[in-house]
């Protein structure tokens, strides 16, 4: 029997990041997911804090719910995340795809950051393979590969449901930038047919929320017929050619993302600040490497 999915998302307005909870109410079995969270962290004066980890945490203890999995989407580059300190709080395992040794390959030369950031991935507990199918207490799960925001981009089908990262985002916002190192428009578009070739009546859920008019509050989920109907730039009828061009155009100039540095560094560490000198903990800024 497949299970339909429960999903909670927490909204992020700072970083505009959806942080879900997946498990499935129907059933006694008590555990649970969680998708993409975030750690708060202010750039400016360097000061970090648990708060949206906590409001996830409140949420499953509050729901009785059971952490087996803490799952990433990618390595993201626009905030931290908390998967190191719900692992602590709530257990669990901290899983990722195996593509990204070759994000950690590219990234940790950047940082220099070799000396506490593994570079075999044994920071993650699970690396899954392409297509890995797990479960999530009584539900089933797989892994896809859906590159072309980064190399690394996964995309977690669990029951009806698909949590696809910033491989696709609702359909007024359209998709994740594709100008990362490793990045590529036409991985991209691949990676949103596989998505658009799921079940209509899946309930995608989106990595991040931008809405595009200040009547629109932050949403996290549309259909894959919603998607295919009406994504900016996935919708029917456009060419791999078209999408690559618009993708690129849209891309090109773009500044990068506040917290990028800190945020790379961090997460390839699995949300930790690194080695400390006396107790002090650091964030690396290269200078000139982006
Ligand atoms: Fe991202």
């Amino acid at each position: 029997m497949t299970l339909k999915p429960d999903v909670r998302g927490f909204f992020d307005p700072a970083t505009a990041t959806w942080t879900y909870v997946v498990w499935s109410s129907g059933h006694e079995d008590r555990r649970c997911a969680i998708i993409d969270s975030v750690l708060d962290y202010d750039m400016h004066s360097g000061r970090h804090s648990t708060a949206s980890a906590d409001a996830v945490i409140d949420f499953v203890k509050a729901r009785g719910l059971e952490v087996e999995w803490i799952l990433e989407t990618h390595i993201h580059a626009d905030h931290l995340t908390a998967a190191h300190y719900l692992r602590a709080k709530l257990g669990g395992k901290i899983a990722i795809s195996r593509h990204i040794l070759a994000v950690l390959e590219t990234w940790a030369p950047v940082f220099q950051s070799a000396e506490d950031t593994p570079l075999d991935g044994s920071q993650f507990d699970v690396l899954f393979e392409d297509d890995q199918q797990f479960t999530i207490g009584p539900m089933t799960a797989k892994m896809i590969h859906t590159p072309g925001h980064t190399p690394a981009d996964t995309s977690y089908i669990v029951g009806d449901a698909v949590f696809v990262g910033d491989a696709m985002f609702l359909p007024d916002v359209g998709s994740g930038r594709c100008d990362f190192p490793g990045g590529n428009a036409g991985d991209s578009y691949d990676s949103g047919q596989k998505l658009l070739a799921l079940p209509p009546e899946t309930r995608m859920y989106v990595g991040h929320d931008y809405p595009p008019g200040p009547r629109r509050e932050p949403q996290c989920m549309a259909t894959v017929s919603e998607q295919r109907a009406g994504n900016l730039r996935f919708h029917q009828g456009v060419t791999r050619e078209r999408f690559i061009e618009a993708r690129e155009a849209a891309d090109a100039g773009k500044g990068v993302p506040e917290l990028i540095l800190p945020s790379l560094q961090v997460n390839l560490r699995t949300g930790q600040f690194g080695k400390d000198i006396n107790g002090v903990q650091f964030v690396r800024l290269p200078v000139d490497k982006l």
